[in-house]
């Protein structure tokens, strides 16, 4: 099984992130293939991977309170990259809590179900800690978020193996 984190980072706290949300989903089954893919070069995209991937994790920075224009560029231009019924998930990176990173996730989710994917954050099936949209981590504190973006990770791991692991 193979899962994408397909992300924009252009100082790093997001592709930090990103590699917290991979132990995540390889505490979840160490099997899984993980694929981290930096869409600030075009080149990082492997279309191959993708398309073979049942998950893709997209992760932003917030960029004037919603996600960045390089992950709408994405969704607008990449209708060659077919995402349709793979699961979906985001999360974020910001500066402030009221910078607009819920905005963000909505953006994201929104823009996967218009592709015809299925929208997930785990959201209340696990449990406490909820998980709503998806994380959201402020770059002043990334470290004291960890914990949440590994159990999501793991979770979407664990209902992308349940869906799709046949
Ligand atoms: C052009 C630009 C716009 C930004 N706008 C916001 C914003 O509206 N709200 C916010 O909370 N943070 C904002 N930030 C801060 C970024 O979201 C934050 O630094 C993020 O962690 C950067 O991710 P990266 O290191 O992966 O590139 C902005 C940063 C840049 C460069």
């Amino acid at each position: 099984m193979k899962i994408t984190i397909l992300y924009f980072s252009q100082t790093g706290h997001t592709e930090k992130m990103a590699g917290v949300v991979r132990e995540g989903i390889l505490d979840a089954d160490k099997n899984i293939e993980v694929s981290l893919m930096n869409i600030a070069d075009q080149e990082n995209i492997n279309q191959e991977f993708l398309e073979a991937s049942s998950a893709v994790i997209f992760g932003t920075p917030c960029y004037v309170a919603n996600t960045c224009w390089q992950m709408k560029k994405f969704f607008d231009t990449r209708f060659d990259c077919k995402l349709e019924g793979k699961l979906a998930a985001c999360f974020a990176t910001a500066g402030c809590l009221w910078g607009g990173p819920d905005i963000a996730l909505q953006s994201i989710l929104g823009m996967a179900l218009t592709r015809g994917m299925l929208a997930y954050s785990s959201g209340t099936e696990f449990g406490r800690p909820y998980i709503h949209l998806g994380p959201v981590a402020l770059m002043a504190s990334l470290d004291e978020q960890a914990g949440i973006f590994k159990l999501f990770g793991n979770r979407v791991a664990q209902k992308t193996l349940e869906l799709f692991n046949k």
